[in-house]
């Protein structure tokens, strides 16, 4: 028979094993499972002047992609399939200097398509390390400003091959492009979360001509969605969030690491006169490489008639 301090010992030491447990299975659970439990939201956006022709845009962001994430390269590639009209990458693409061939290899068919891109602070920086609590009371903006590295990634190349396929670098600049039959006029920025955003140089109304018109940027920054919406955008498209990445069940994200407020940490929501899509994204930095009630995720949306 069990001794009485035999029994008092066990009850000590249960309750921290079963919690070490407990914690041991849920980050198995959320950098193995959910982290390749890639889902695709779908939305209507009723942005189109009446009797225009519905067209599909294919949102991706945040790939974060390093070679050898062959689950992700194999879902991204077979989004094709979808046939959307133009493809809209809002950055955050890479993490890994040799990364480029694996992220174009995931894109695949869609390259073909029309498309569109602008970069995030990860294209241009490799990954470091960071507490990942940090985020709940402070964005990462702060940590670019503390310590200014030179880009270390390939962005340039990533750019290049991405232009080569005839997709628009939209960094600080206007596009023009055909969308199934719709003339659409784009506005883009470069990522305000390392202050290379200069809405100045894409800043005025938009074209009355265009049948549809979108703003594209890597992080949601309420400052430039504000001038993207006051200058007549009728979407706008950023990534960054990766929706909270960590989620508490029943509550959301604990934060946004930018200045949207959490509850349009992802999804289709109003942003003042303009709809505003952001996306949950599809990876992880590799240094925090889990998603907890946040799977990864890219978003077909379809513009149809107001
Ligand atoms: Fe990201």
């Amino acid at each position: 028979m069990e001794s009485w301090e035999g029994r008092t010992v066990r009850k000590i030491y249960a309750v921290p094993l079963g919690l070490l447990g407990a914690g041991a299975a849920t980050f198995g659970y959320a950098s193995v499972i959910e982290r390749n439990w890639f889902r695709l939201r779908r939305f209507d956006v009723p942005v189109l002047p009446p009797g225009r022709p519905s067209v599909k845009i294919l949102h991706i962001s945040d790939a974060h992609l390093t070679p050898g994430r062959s689950r992700l390269i194999r879902w991204v590639r077979s989004l094709d399939a979808l046939e959307p009209d133009l493809v809209v990458n809002t950055g955050d693409s890479i993490s890994h200097r040799d990364a480029i061939g694996p992220f174009l290899e995931a894109l695949g068919p869609l390259l073909d398509r029309p498309g569109v891109f602008v970069y995030g602070s990860n294209d241009l920086y490799s990954p470091v390390f960071k507490n990942p609590l940090r985020y709940i009371w402070r964005t990462s903006k702060s940590d670019y400003k503390r310590s200014p590295r030179e880009p270390d990634l390939p962005y340039r190349e990533l750019g290049s091959s991405l232009q080569a396929a005839g997709w628009l670098d939209l960094d600080n600049r206007i596009g023009r492009l055909k969308v199934g039959e719709l003339d659409v006029e784009f506005g883009g920025i470069d990522d305000s979360h390392i202050n290379r955003d200069r809405y100045d140089k894409v800043a005025g109304p938009v074209d009355p001509q265009a049948d549809v018109h979108l703003g594209v940027m890597h992080s949601p920054e309420p400052r430039n969605l504000d001038r993207f919406a006051a200058d007549g955008y009728d979407l706008l498209l950023a990534g960054h969030t990766h929706g909270g990445q960590v989620c508490v069940p029943f509550y959301g994200a604990l934060a946004t690491n930018c200045g949207i407020d959490r509850p349009r940490v992802k999804g289709l929501h109003r942003h003042q006169g303009s709809w505003l899509h952001v996306s949950g994204g599809l990876g992880t930095s590799p240094m925090a490489p889990m998603r907890f009630c946040c799977p990864p995720e890219a978003t077909l949306l379809t513009l149809v008639p107001r």
